[in-house]
């Protein structure tokens, strides 16, 4: 029998259009993995509701995703695509998980301060983390400026996405590595507590090299959504030229070989993943004798980045136009993604039911083995038909 491939989950919330740091930090590892392992691509509609946006555009945003991920080439054919809240299991399974997470390690995580800090309107202090002026801020909050408690359990959420697909591989970007940590710690926690080894500990991916960090062209880090320097992939030429001609540079090298600024390296990092080594050496050389001219760099770069993006552009438009196409990719998408699922709300009340007594015990140390039933599949199937979750589907969700 042929080696079982090893599962591969992960996905990006719908929060608006994919843009380079996403294709170059996810997607493009996305299609290369589709050939080596059994991979699961979800668009995380439920995680983007932790910011609470308005529902048309979160509509958009789920179709508007759908395209892109076919149009960069995730293949439904390899790869099973499927949108979060099709799998209603997972809702289930967040409900569950929640009851062996606590609040001061979710409270902990990085994100969530960033998001809560956001929320509340409140800055990161100058000296340090200060956790109790922090706790007190989102306690003592008016209504109006509430930290939703969906933003606090997001690592919950997140780890049944994983956890549920039983996924042994989720190729992220380097921000999600703690999310990441507490789905391992999670998973290790639960089959501990019932005794049981239901949950494989999930590992990143990365195709050998370091992370990529997809630089923003205003001169800062990161090109992000929230960042607003992103170049999308749907960007049509002229938006996409001119937002390139418009980098952030400096005044250009004085002398020979000086160090370089980091809104210049920004664009030397981007040209590494657009253009090819040729060009990049030949605007590095003219870096080092000071004969650069940031214009034709820029052009350049423009050319090289709309080689990659132009065609993906042109297959988003065709497939946003085509709702059978999507409407056949998702319920196939669904189907596939909830028969795995679907076996695990089952499996954990049975935990639960059938070893209600052996945590208190040390279940994991009494090595009982597991019910036939959590170990095989055993033929439980959810009675819920896929798109039957209440939790956003009222009309029109879905006009595909
Ligand atoms: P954003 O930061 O724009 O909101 P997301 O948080 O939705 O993007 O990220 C989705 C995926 O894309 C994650 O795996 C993340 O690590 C990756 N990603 C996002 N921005 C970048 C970037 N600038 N460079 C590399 N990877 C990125
Ligand atoms: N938190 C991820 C992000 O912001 C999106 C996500 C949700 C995810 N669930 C996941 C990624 C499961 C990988 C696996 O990018």
């Amino acid at each position: 029998m042929a080696d079982k491939k090893e599962i591969v989950l992960s996905g990006i919330r719908s929060t608006g259009n994919l843009h380079l740091g996403n294709y170059y930090g996810a997607l493009s590892k996305f299609v290369r993995m589709q050939d080596d392992y059994d991979c699961n691509f979800f668009i995380a509609d439920l995680h983007a509701l932790t910011t609470n946006p308005d529902p048309r555009e979160l509509h958009a945003n789920v179709k508007n995703i759908l395209a892109e991920y076919l149009a960069a080439g995730i293949d439904p054919e390899k790869s099973t695509i499927f949108i979060q809240s099709d799998v209603p299991e997972i809702a289930e399974m967040y409900l569950l998980l929640n009851m062996h997470v606590g609040i001061g390690e979710l409270m902990r995580t990085a994100s969530f301060k960033d998001k809560a800090r956001k929320a509340l309107g409140i800055g990161v202090p100058a000296q340090g983390d200060d956790d109790e002026a922090f706790e007190k801020e989102i306690i003592g909050a008016a209504t109006n400026k509430r930290v939703n408690a969906g933003l606090l359990t997001y690592p919950t959420l997140m780890a049944v996405d994983i956890l549920i697909q039983k996924a042994h591989k989720v190729p992220v970007g380097k921000d999600q590595e703690q999310h990441l940590e507490l789905t391992r710690r999670f998973a290790r926690r639960f089959n501990s507590f019932y005794g049981v080894e239901l949950f494989p500990e999930p590992a990143n991916f990365d195709f050998g090299g370091k992370p990529v960090k997809v630089p923003g062209l205003d001169g800062s880090g990161k090109m992000g959504k929230s960042e607003g320097n992103c170049l999308y992939l749907i960007d049509d030429e002229k938006t996409l030229r001119k937002k390139v001609m418009r980098a952030v540079t400096d005044e250009g090298p004085k002398e020979p070989n000086s160090p370089v600024s980091q809104p210049v390296q920004n664009l030397f990092d981007l040209m590494e993943l657009t253009s090819a080594p040729d060009v990049v050496q030949h605007f590095k050389d003219a870096y080092a004798d000071c004969s650069i001219r940031y214009g034709d760099l820029k052009k350049q770069l423009a050319e090289d980045i709309l080689k990659v993006t132009l065609p993906i552009r042109e297959r988003i438009l065709d497939i946003r136009n085509d709702d059978a196409y999507i409407g056949r990719v998702l319920r196939r998408g669904a189907e596939e993604a909830r028969e795995p699922a679907s076996r695990f709300p089952q499996a954990l009340w049975n935990c639960w039911w059938r070893f209600p007594f052996l945590s208190r015990f040390g279940g994991s140390i009494l090595q009982i083995p597991p019910p036939p039933s959590l170990r095989e599949p055993h033929g439980y199937t959810c009675p819920r038909p896929y798109g039957s979750s209440p939790l956003l589907f009222f009309p029109p969700y879905r006009g595909f």
